[in-house]
């Protein structure tokens, strides 16, 4: 098992490519599977979930070539001229939920799919109800046993006309890539906003979805017959810019991010700004710079896109632990994404836990300490924790962070952090 040995104190000074976005390439990835055309996908991220999702590809039938020629343009080309097996194991959905999504092409282009439950993970149970709904509602059949999910349908889809309790970026995906190809005119209410879902629309309006409204609430999708292979770049990993900037801003210091979109995390900027960070931005680069050693507490609560992004809540709370003062975080989308708790009281944290509120006492300094990742966002809370602290601290079970975050060892050894990935 590897670990991340980080030796903290020192300010991140440099540049940084931004990777492809982790949560649009998924998404992207499996609508390749809705069309028997070629579809080229480059700017993918070099992430262990990429690889998942490429290997359950291949099993369904896909021809997937990852071409890894450079770092900045990873590309990937898909072609499934027929689907060759409708069964996504258990073995592969457990590893990456997302692989659930798969059972959309499955239905929308074969009319049968037998897909696992995806079961919970660190961060919550992570239910599939409103999925399930969306099938039955469209026409599919479903038995659930043995762990699986088995749809199927004799015709094309039926179209719908659905309200979200919830705006799920899954299932406003699911439905995307399903109503793209059902029969008629589908409309989903109280849909998802955030930027990897307009992205997965723009790239179905290419291969010749009729979809309107996508990054609104309610987006209507005129169903076809048929789509067409297409060739589309992944866009920035908003996330992976937004827990740099914050990493900065606790660390001190000045880096520029580039290739990044920086509107889709204004609410982070503003607050980061907030709390005494300087920040500027000129096209698709984003300066960051932490001059002071004041870091102002703020209180967030997560909510959907545009709100604060719960996947960026465990590293700005490594930010609030070295606050001047108390903050309050609120987490409202999962039930269990307080897990870096714990770890960060081992760098001396002061966080108490009231059900969804993390209470936040900041503390002057953070010091170094051994301490384990649970789940992929907290193992970055953790690296800004291990940056922000003077001496030795490692990382362990960094195969959480390498789902999500593309060589970001490189990428802060770059900018002067003395961080080194070991074998344990
Ligand atoms: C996506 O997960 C992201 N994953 C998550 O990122 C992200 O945290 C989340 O959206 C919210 O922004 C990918 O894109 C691969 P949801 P998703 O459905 O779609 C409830 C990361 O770290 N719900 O938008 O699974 C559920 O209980 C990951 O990159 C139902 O109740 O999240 C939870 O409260 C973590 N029933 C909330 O929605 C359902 O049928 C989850 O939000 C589906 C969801």
């Amino acid at each position: 098992m590897d670990l991340i040995e980080i030796i903290g104190g020192s300010p991140l000074e440099g540049e940084i490519q931004i990777s492809g976005s982790k949560n649009a390439s998924l998404p992207m990835m499996i609508a390749s599977l809705l069309t028997k055309e070629k579809v080229e996908l480059d700017n993918i991220p070099n992430l262990s979930d990429v690889l998942i999702l490429v290997e359950l590809m291949k099993s369904l039938g896909a021809e997937i070539q990852f071409d890894q020629s450079s770092d900045l343009k990873n590309k990937i080309t898909c072609t499934t001229k027929e689907i060759l097996n409708t069964e996504a194991s258990y073995n592969l959905v457990r590893k990456m939920r997302a692989s659930f999504w798969v059972l959309a092409p499955l239905i929308a282009r074969h009319g049968e799919a037998k897909v696992s439950l995806p079961g919970g993970c660190a961060i919550g149970t992570r239910p599939i109800d409103f999925y399930l709904s969306i099938l039955k509602k469209m026409g599919a059949t479903l038995d659930l046993k043995e762990g699986y999910v088995f749809a199927s349908i004799k015709s094309r889809l039926k179209p719908l006309d659905f309200s979200l309790d919830f705006p799920s970026v899954g299932v406003t995906h699911f439905f995307l890539m399903m109503s793209s190809l059902a029969d008629g005119r589908s409309i989903i209410k109280n849909a998802a906003k955030e930027p990897e879902v307009i992205a997965l629309a723009e790239m179905l309006i290419k291969m010749g979805a009729k979809i309107k409204g996508h990054g609104s609430d309610i987006i209507i999708v005129d169903g076809v017959a048929n789509l067409n292979g297409t060739k589309v770049s992944i866009p920035p990993d908003r996330i992976e810019a937004g827990t740099f900037a914050i990493a900065v801003s606790a660390t001190g210091g000045s880096i520029s991010l580039k290739g990044v979109n920086p509107n889709e995390i204004n609410l982070l900027t503003n607050l980061l700004e907030q709390s005494g960070t300087k920040i500027s931005s000129d096209g698709n680069r984003l300066n960051i710079k932490k001059d002071n050693k004041i870091i102002v507490p703020i209180d967030i609560s997560t909510a959907p896109y545009p709100g604060f992004p719960t996947d960026l809540q465990a590293q700005f709370m490594a930010l609030m632990a070295l606050g001047n003062g108390r903050s309050t975080i609120k987490e409202n989308i999962f039930e269990n994404r307080f897990m870096h708790v714990q770890e960060l009281a081992r760098f001396g944290a002061k966080i108490k836990l009231k059900a969804d509120t993390a209470i936040v006492e900041g503390i002057k300094e953070f010091n170094s300490a051994p301490v384990m990742a649970t789940d992929l966002r907290a193992s970055a809370s953790l690296i800004i924790a291990a940056l922000s602290a003077k001496g030795k601290s490692s990382i362990r079970r960094i195969y959480h962070l390498d789902r999500g975050f593309d060589k970001i060892e490189n990428k802060l050894k770059s900018c002067g952090a003395k961080i080194e990935r070991k074998r344990d």
